[in-house]
């Protein structure tokens, strides 16, 4: 397995595997890397002959200075995890020098509007840094695919944006949500619960589970004040935000229209440790 810190190491290592016919998929990732990670790495290698992942903890999209700080890192553990996958993946780890130059700073984006929900109300300036680090790393890597999981729903709708608006040649591939066996979601801000809040924390996908159960049959108003009732009665969650809203604007809906696709979002807080998660509704 190759893996290079180099900015110029890694456009060569691309320019030899496609020159060698090769089709090259990326994964980008913060490292600290789960089934998650590995789940969007092998859909990678079934689309692609080669797949680069790369580990780079990106600080200009945290708009928290402790959350930054906090974020796990461990690099070796990361190697380790990826050996298995051998000479059929390309390790790209660089410092913020190799992907920004001498300015770490977002530029600016309009990703029509996608930026303001959500995440983007809770996390000032969260999406420009994402749109900034992926432009980047796409000009270094020249992936012909990339690949990035649901988990981030709104990360991927804005990537798809990004790509267009700023006409980046990649195909961006959407890949479903890995869960451990009691349905929270795998994550690497997982590693910072404590044990008794990893014990409730499969709490938010079963309150999203059963919004969709209920979906077809209760209004949306009946829906949203059921899942801040149980939120408010849980002493050791604090709920963000629970948003139903349309795939494809992210828009929060009050009413369901026929032909339009729905997905429920939520992000929650236990003690410091902030989990998002999100599931199809129709
Ligand atoms: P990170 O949180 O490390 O996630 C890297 C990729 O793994 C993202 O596409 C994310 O959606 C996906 N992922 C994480 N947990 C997953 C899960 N349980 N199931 C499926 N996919 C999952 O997202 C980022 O890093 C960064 O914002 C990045 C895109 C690398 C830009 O810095």
């Amino acid at each position: 397995m190759g893996a290079y810190t180099k900015r110029r190491e890694i456009s060569q290592a691309v320019a030899r595997l496609k020159k060698a016919g090769k089709s090259v998929g990326f994964v980008p990732t913060m490292g600290t890397l789960h089934n998650g990670h590995a789940s969007l790495i092998n859909y990678a290698l079934d689309h692609c002959d080669h797949v680069v992942v790369s580990i780079y903890v990106n600080p200009t999209q945290f708009n928290n200075a402790a959350d930054l700080k906090n974020y796990p890192r461990d690099l070796d553990a990361d190697l380790s995890f990826l050996k298995k996958y051998n000479e059929k993946i390309t390790v790209f780890a660089p410092d913020s020098f190799e992907v920004y130059g001498e300015k770490v700073v977002s530029k600016d984006f309009d990703f029509g509007g996608l930026e303001n929900e959500m995440e983007g109300k809770f996390r000032p300036g969260h999406f420009e840094g994402v749109g900034t680090v992926l432009k980047h790393l796409f000009e270094i890597v020249k992936p012909d695919k990339a690949f990035f999981g649901e988990k981030d729903f709104q990360q991927l709708q804005i990537v798809r944006k990004l790509v267009e608006i700023e006409s980046i040649p990649v195909e961006i591939i959407g890949c479903p949500i890995n869960r451990h066996q009691d349905g929270l979601a795998e994550s690497s801000r997982n590693k910072r619960l404590t044990k008794e809040q990893r014990a409730i924390a499969p709490f938010i996908y079963k309150i999203i589970s059963k919004v969709k159960e209920d979906f077809n049959s209760k209004d949306i108003t009946t829906i949203n004040h059921w899942v801040k009732e149980e939120f408010s009665n849980h002493k050791n969650m604090e709920l963000e935000y629970f948003e139903i809203a349309d795939t494809a604007t992210l828009k929060t809906i009050s009413e369901k229209k026929p032909d339009a696709r729905y997905r429920a979002f939520i992000a929650v807080f236990l003690g410091d440790v902030r989990l998002i998660d999100n599931i199809a509704l129709n």
